[in-house]
């Protein structure tokens, strides 16, 4: 496939992130490169790909595969944003975002019309990648949210206010509910993804999340569409896990990617190093699978019609 060469610039116009820094993590992203040989460099959407990672259920892998299928993609040239939506911030932790509270965040951005790319921070370490940070107001947004003007499209606002032709990917971290920032999301992407967790009652709930999907686009965005399920934490070695992931698949066919994300220590640990296991550890089947996972994002995109 002939790409254009990865353009190095960054998304707030500076070129000082450049190559590859000589940092630990650096070296360590590059070897996880290096792990997978040299290759053809992956292709990039004809314009920006915004999906959201949903699923009401808290503790599904949302934060996880949003943080590390951004990074894998940023890695691999892309020019990725991650949006932390969930007032819990464990996706701008496990980016190593700084905060205090001073620090301005999504809050400021869906209540207070900032800029979003005021507020984004470039993730240490890796070039390409930038997270616009959540803090803990954001607790207070869906109450906020509900008196004031197209509640529902602030972040697609946002989105609107800013040329996003040079990022190719904005990925949505939601939080674990159905409420008005999780609409809120629906209402800015074009895309959403869902985590399932191979465990039993892993399709509970799931029917909820695909009416509130089909809502948001017959009322408020008529581009919206579910183009992927990962299947997240499998443990081969439990029938369950088989019987889970054979089900989900029975159900969605294609839209399931065909990368499994086994359950690893290392996946759970390297949030507390304020890092995506695509740095912390890049050759551990987590980090491998997150790898996979994103290149068949990348690779579907043409077949789906996306961008
Ligand atoms: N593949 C995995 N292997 C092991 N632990 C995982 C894996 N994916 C996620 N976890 C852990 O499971 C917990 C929930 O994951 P998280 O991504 O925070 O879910 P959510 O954002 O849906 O609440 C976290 O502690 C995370 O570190
Ligand atoms: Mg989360």
């Amino acid at each position: 496939m002939s790409q254009p060469p990865v353009s190095r610039e960054t998304w707030h116009g500076d070129t000082a992130r450049e190559g590859v820094p000589d940092t630990p993590i650096a070296r360590a992203a590059h070897a996880a490169m290096e792990v997978r040989g040299h290759e053809d460099p992956w292709p990039r959407p004809k314009s920006c790909r915004v999906i959201s990672v949903a699923n009401q259920k808290g503790g599904v892998g949302k934060t996880t595969t949003t943080v590390n299928i951004a990074a894998a993609l940023a890695m691999h040239g892309q020019r990725v944003l991650v949006v932390d939506l969930d007032p819990q911030g464990n996706a701008s932790t496990a980016l190593g975002m700084e905060r205090d509270n001073q620090t301005r965040s999504i809050y400021h951005c869906l209540v207070e019309d900032e800029e979003i790319r005021k507020l984004a921070q470039p993730v240490p370490d890796i070039p390409n990648l930038w997270c616009a940070p959540a803090t803990i107001d954001l607790a207070g947004a869906e109450i906020e949210l509900v008196s004031l003007v197209a509640r529902e499209a602030r972040l697609k606002r946002a989105f609107a206010a800013y040329d996003t032709s040079d990022l190719d990917y904005i990925l949505i971290d939601c939080p674990p509910s159905l409420g008005l920032l999780t609409v809120n999301a629906m209402v800015a992407c074009d895309e959403v993804m869902i985590p399932i967790q191979c465990e039993y009652y892993a399709l509970e709930g799931l029917g909820q999340l695909l009416r509130n999907v089909e809502l948001v686009k017959s009322h408020l965005n008529t581009g919206l569409s579910i183009t992927t399920i990962l299947l997240t934490m499998y443990d081969g070695r439990t029938r369950l896990a088989q019987q889970v992931a054979d089900e989900v698949r029975s159900h969605f066919g294609e839209l399931v990617l065909d990368t499994l994300v086994p359950r690893s220590v290392r996946v759970s640990e390297a949030p507390s190093y304020a890092q995506s296991v695509m740095t912390y550890d890049p050759t551990s089947t987590g980090a491998v699978a997150y790898l996979e996972a994103a290149r068949e994002i990348a690779f579907r995109a043409e077949g789906l019609n996306v961008g």
